[in-house]
């Protein structure tokens, strides 16, 4: 399966960097083919809502690295959202990122799966609940099937993280795919 990997996060070796690690590692163990977005290290503007997109078949009137994004989005099977929990939604860098689709949403609806990877500091069982919201109305939106969540709650930090199970949860979530 073509998979790709969207992570949110600024930290190259954090939390969500981790999970996103373990993941890849997962779906390459077993023949996926994955290609790894990092948001946080890419030119990426936010949409400016000037629908040049719309009169223009979904090309952006931004010249920049979501323009190759939305090429692959479009041949992708699964794709997989990694962030970090900022106040309580995906990190800015992300969102930015999922703003984008709107210059091809036609072109990337339908057929498609995501995951969503999380990693928090409070493990308070509402916390996440903002979070789950946006991803189920998006997959709703754009006719996705969701294919499993990682909630990493009370994960602040890689060293926190990395005692706990979510890693090879991570792993075996990527391993565990359909083909
Ligand atoms: C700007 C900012 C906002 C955050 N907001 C939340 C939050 O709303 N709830 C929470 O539990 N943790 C919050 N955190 C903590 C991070 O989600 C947490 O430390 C996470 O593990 C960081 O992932 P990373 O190392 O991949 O960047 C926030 C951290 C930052 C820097």
């Amino acid at each position: 399966m073509k998979l790709t990997v969207i992570t949110g996060s600024p930290h190259k070796k954090g939390t969500t960097a981790l999970l996103a690690e373990k993941f890849i590692a997962g779906a390459k163990e077993t023949g996926h083919e994955v290609l790894r977005f990092d948001t946080a290290f890419e030119n990426v503007k936010p949409c400016l809502a000037c629908e040049y997109c719309a009169s223009h078949d979904g090309e952006c009137v931004h010249k920049d690295t979501m323009n190759d994004l939305s090429k692959q989005l479009i041949e992708t099977e699964l794709i997989v959202f990694v962030t970090p929990l900022y106040y309580f939604g995906m990190s800015a860098q992300i969102k930015a990122v999922i703003d984008r689709f709107h210059a091809s949403n036609a072109k990337i609806a339908g057929s498609k799966k995501a995951m969503l990877l999380v990693a928090s500091y409070i493990a308070d069982d509402w916390a996440m609940e903002g979070l789950e919201t946006m991803y189920e109305s998006m997959l709703r939106f754009l006719n996705w099937e969701d294919a499993g969540k990682l909630r990493a709650a009370g994960c602040p930090t890689r060293e926190v993280l990395e005692q706990t199970a979510y890693p090879q949860q991570a792993f075996e979530m990527g391993k565990n795919l359909c083909q």
